[in-house]
């Protein structure tokens, strides 16, 4: 459950890490650039995406993410708001990728939902929020779109309440939609914020009104749209939950912005509401016990790993979300996996516009560690506390296929492609017990091209895959003596991940119902915490 505990550093207080959440085209990448407008990280919306080009984000680096216009790979982004520090990690929007999704959204403390104000909740919108659900994330909504015809508000509102079993409290209010949208009613601040169509990245005129039944108000609404937006305005004052910032906290309750994110409308104000309602960083969950934000020592774990993000050096990056104290550059953590000490001289903060050199990070910064393999997603960073941040879950595959190599000879190449992607978290690889050749697992058939054109991109080994006899793997686990019956009695299904935890693999249902029922001592397991 999140709260905003006083006396946490000012440091720390002041940041605010978060994902966006949103179906594919509604408008992420559009507020992702505006975000970094705004924050000052770049200069001229446009930059993030090239006019004119497939779509792309700074955060997308490989040719198929630009080929097909998706972003496969979640990075990070910090820039400075008013008085906040904020680090936007970015989620994968394509639904293929949810695992990695799944992980980033472990490393923030809150989400910001965009819906499309024609559309609404769409299916990745709400598989998404349901997986924030799951940790009680705090939501922060954005309705966008608003400059095109769009649904009802009350019904884009009751929408949300509905389908995603969550209060929503207008935070602002629409005048008008589509060629009539003027801009939003500020329900907190009594406000009125006009869009300014003739200049999509100047900010919006802000005009302060006393309430809403300031004269003035005529000067710049037609009678119509004004007597719909008083009564409406009232309306939902009576129908609908005031804003609760604590209910918001615990996930109970989401505040909508209405806006455009194209004419850059609304976003600054949805920014403040980030910085005023969202969470500051929050306790990690770890054992042998938790870590606070403020501890004064570093603690920070791994939720992703990046390989080859520069095609010129083949680094591998891994995000670290710090969980508390105070990180400065040339530090030596304890990397609690191997109990080994580990320097961070190059430590990478992700101000958007480049990667830079860290010189400090604090409690909820992600930071990248360049490294040649030692860190894996799951890891734990300390200065000496054998403590191991808990949560991370790695999904059983739902598609398995044999992978080849086209030269029969370049065997070993592949193995070591493949196990740099295992650990990368890109894909699941199991070795069978009995035979050679290795099958790969992922979530979504899309993964299977990304992993083809990397392992020929990145190590220029053109890959074959084919039809698996198996469908399903599960880990298993259970006393030594009982797992190891069990692999020998069924070696033609046994295979090994690449931390050499053993798998079982199928294709019927019936076969993993048999065994719970035949080996009372061995669990079959669709998911695995990330060691
Ligand atoms: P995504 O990352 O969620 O997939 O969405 P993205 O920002 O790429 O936006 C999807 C499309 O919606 C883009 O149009 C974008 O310009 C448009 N869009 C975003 N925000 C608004 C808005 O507030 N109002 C309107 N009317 N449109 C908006 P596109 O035609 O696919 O791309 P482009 O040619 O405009 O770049």
């Amino acid at each position: 459950m999140s709260t905003n505990r006083p006396a946490l550093p000012a440091e720390i207080a002041r940041r605010r890490t978060f994902a966006i959440i949103s179906h594919p085209d509604a408008g992420k990448t559009t507020l992702t650039e505006k975000f970094l407008l705004y924050g000052g990280a770049i200069q001229m919306a446009g930059q993030v995406r090239a006019k004119g080009e497939a779509r792309r984000t700074r955060s997308d680096f490989m040719q198929m993410e630009k080929d097909r216009g998706i972003s496969v790979s979640a990075s990070a982004m910090s820039f400075d708001f008013k008085n906040f520090r904020f680090n936007l990690v970015d989620t994968p929007g394509h639904s293929d990728f949810s695992e990695d999704t799944y992980r980033t959204l472990t490393a923030v403390d809150a989400a910001v939902m965009v819906i499309d104000g024609a559309k609404g909740v769409e299916s990745q919108t709400q598989k998404l929020f349901e997986v924030c659900r799951l940790r009680d994330l705090p939501i922060l909504t954005f309705c966008n779109k608003m400059d095109r015809e769009a649904r009802d508000t009350f019904e884009i509102i009751d929408e949300i309440q509905e389908n995603l079993a969550i209060d929503v409290t207008p935070a602002s209010w629409p005048i008008g939609m589509g060629r009539d949208f003027l801009g939003c009613y500020d329900m907190l601040n009594d406000r009125l914020e006009l869009m300014d169509r003739a200049d999509r990245n100047k900010v919006a005129e802000t005009i302060s009104l006393e309430g809403l039944d300031d004269p003035r108000m005529a000067d710049h609404i037609p009678p119509a749209l004004l007597e719909q937006l008083r009564e409406e305005v009232e309306m939902a004052r009576e129908l609908l939950p005031a804003l609760d910032p604590q209910s918001v906290l615990e996930g109970h309750m989401t505040p909508i912005w209405f806006g455009s994110a194209i004419n850059s409308f609304g976003v600054q104000e949805l920014m403040k509401g980030i910085g005023q309602y969202g969470p500051e960083p929050q306790i990690q969950k770890a054992s042998p016990r938790e870590i606070a934000p403020e501890e004064k020592k570093v603690a920070g774990f791994v939720f992703k790993v990046q390989a080859n993000m520069d095609p010129k050096h083949r680094d591998r990056v891994a995000f670290v979300r710090l969980a508390s104290g105070h990180f400065e550059r040339g530090m030596k953590l304890t990397h609690v996996r191997t109990k080994k000490p580990m320097a961070i001289s190059n430590p990478v903060l992700f101000l958007a516009a480049d990667r830079e050199l860290a010189e400090e990070a604090w409690a909820g910064d992600i930071i990248g560690i360049p490294n040649h393999g030692q860190l894996r997603i799951g890891d734990t960073l300390t200065e000496g506390e054998m403590l191991k941040v808990s949560g991370i879950p790695s999904f059983a595959p739902e598609l398995l296929q044999t992978v080849r190599a086209g030269d029969p000879m370049k065997a070993k190449h592949l193995e070591k492609a493949l196990m740099q992607f295992a650990e990368e978290g890109a894909a699941k690889v199991f070795k069978p017990m009995i035979g050679s050749g290795f099958i790969v697992g992922v979530v979504g058939a899309l993964q299977f091209e990304v992993l083809g054109s990397r392992i020929e991109l990145e190590y220029g080994l053109p890959v074959r895959f084919d039809a698996s006899q198996f469908t399903s793997a599960r880990w298993v686990h259970g006393p030594r003596d009982a797992v190891e019956k069990f692999t020998q009695a069924n070696k033609q299904h046994i295979s090994y991940d690449h931390d050499g935890d053993v798998v079982y693999l199928t294709r019927l249902q019936w076969d993993i119902d048999r065994i719970e029922r035949d080996y009372p001592d061995v669990t079959l397991s669709a998911t695995k915490e990330m060691m």
